[in-house]
């Protein structure tokens, strides 16, 4: 009976009905091509980084697009559209493209000129900190801004802090006439620095430099120095706190938010593309993002050392992390890494704001709405 039972199954199977095995097939086949495609996708977003020996990963725009929306500094991202906060806005004229010109030349070349200077800044009472804020000629309502908050706090907890602003020359048809109201703008507050490069997106590592040359020709005796966006909210009290606390060092220090992986993007639309024949790694040395870092006033000095070696790519904190690699330092995490933030949506409180170092506005008016919640008076929390 069950042997009969048996070949009565399978002579049902064979003869009655021979469409349902290739009907039974199609839904196996569907998951399995589903799973493929899903394993696929996965490695194409995941595991570059475990083979970076085949660098073909790296030109797949998927895989820019995955670091961008992994990547905490997401305006590092291939937005074109939106100046990054790390960054001193471009005059409002120009677009932002990624540079087509190679610089393959070696070393910054260090012959600009200071056609605004302060002297005495650093003569007459030595700072303990001194911030410097890189913005351009034309941008008069974020220097303004600055003067009436952050900028005004002179003393804080008995230590000296001096504001200045580094600009470089104008562009475009109203240049001259730029120039006399900045050169009035300095008779007027004493706080211009200003040298005689073109003042563009992609001259800022030269800002830098200049910022670092003028800190070690000017202000060597002052402890630290903070390089600080224009648009940036600054807590000068917890800024100070930090630096006078015994865990801060006071030599081969610099600090912000710590970016320890940055992917050097390959994708020639990206703002912040860089070819293979300028910087063959496939990340950047770790780097404080360009919105606020501060260092001890020892490496300005030491850097500048190193720069004759260093290939100038235009994207100015990876920059500086290059040449901390070669100086054979690391930059420090802050305490907490809250304390820095460049996530402008977010709408802070006046608690948020009595607990942070710094964080990126959107506008001047954010800025100073900022300011007004964070000194009113009364407890802030
Ligand atoms: C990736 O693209 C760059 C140009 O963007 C090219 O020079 C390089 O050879 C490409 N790499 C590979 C492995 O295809
Ligand atoms: C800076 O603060 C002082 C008080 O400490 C105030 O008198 C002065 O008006 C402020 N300056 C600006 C530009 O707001
Ligand atoms: C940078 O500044 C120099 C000196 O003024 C100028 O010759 C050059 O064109 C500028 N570069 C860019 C990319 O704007
Ligand atoms: C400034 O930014 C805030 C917050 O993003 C926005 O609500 C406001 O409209 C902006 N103001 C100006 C003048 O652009």
């Amino acid at each position: 009976m069950e042997k009969q039972g048996g070949n009565g199954c399978k002579r049902q199977v064979v003869v009655e009905s021979p469409v349902r095995p290739l009907r039974s097939l199609v839904r196996p086949c569907f998951i399995f091509l589903l799973f493929l495609s899903t394993v696929i996708v996965i490695i194409l977003l995941g595991f570059p980084d475990r083979f970076s020996q085949t660098d073909w990963w790296k030109n797949l725009s998927l895989y820019t697009y995955y670091h961008r929306w992994t990547n905490p500094d997401r305006h590092r991202g291939p937005s074109p559209t939106t100046i990054p906060p790390t960054t001193v806005p471009a005059p409002p004229s120009t677009t932002i493209r990624p540079l087509p010109t190679n610089h393959n030349h070696l070393g910054y070349p260090r012959n600009y000129h200071f056609i605004v200077d302060e002297p005495d800044k650093c003569n007459t009472q030595t700072p303990f900190l001194v911030l410097i804020v890189p913005v351009a000629p034309g941008n008069l309502a974020a220097r303004d801004a600055i003067r009436r908050t952050w900028g005004n706090e002179t003393l804080v907890q008995g230590k000296k802090v001096q504001t200045l602003f580094m600009l470089g020359l104008p562009g475009g048809p109203v240049a001259q006439e730029l120039q006399e109201k900045v050169n009035q703008e300095s008779r007027t507050h004493h706080d211009l620095l200003q040298s005689d490069f073109k003042d563009t997106y992609h001259n800022l590592t030269i800002k830098t430099m200049v910022i670092l040359e003028w800190l070690v020709s000017q202000c060597p005796e002052a402890s630290y120095a903070m390089k600080i966006d224009s648009d940036v909210f600054l807590n000068v009290q917890n800024l100070v706190s930090m630096l006078v606390s015994p865990d801060t060092p006071k030599q081969n220090y610099m600090t912000g938010l710590v970016w320890w992986h940055s992917p050097v993007l390959r994708n020639p639309n990206n703002k912040f593309f860089l070819p293979y024949e300028v910087m063959a790694e496939s990340e950047y040395p770790p780097y404080p993002l360009g919105f606020g870092y501060i260092m001890s006033m020892d490496l300005p000095k030491k850097i500048m050392g190193v720069t004759p070696q260093i290939k100038p790519i235009y994207i100015e904190d990876a920059y500086l992390g290059m040449c901390l690699k070669r100086l054979g330092i690391s930059p420090t995490n802050p305490p907490s890494k809250s304390l820095f933030d460049v996530n402008p949506i977010y709408s802070y409180g006046r608690c948020k704001l009595s607990t942070v170092v710094a964080v990126t506005t959107t506008n001047v008016s954010q800025l100073l709405r900022y300011w007004q919640d964070y000194t009113r008076p009364g407890p802030p929390c």
